[in-house]
């Protein structure tokens, strides 16, 4: 799923560069090579760290 239409990068992008270490809007925006524009999908991106965050932390938990 698009997750910014205006750099034309997904979900699994924005994954990707949170499992490459970027642990905030600014550092996504950056692994993707990418920079912002509108920032409307600074929200989602900001949701999407957090889950990633919350799923390491499960697993740390569960180990
Ligand atoms: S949708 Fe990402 S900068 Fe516009």
């Amino acid at each position: 799923m698009y997750v910014c239409l205006c750099n034309g990068f997904t979900d699994r992008d924005v994954k990707s560069a949170i499992a490459s270490g970027a642990d905030a809007v600014p550092n996504v925006y950056e692994c993707l090579g990418a920079s912002p524009q509108c920032a409307k999908c600074s929200i989602q991106i900001r949701e999407l760290i957090q889950e990633e965050k919350s799923q390491k932390a499960i697993t740390f938990s569960s180990e």
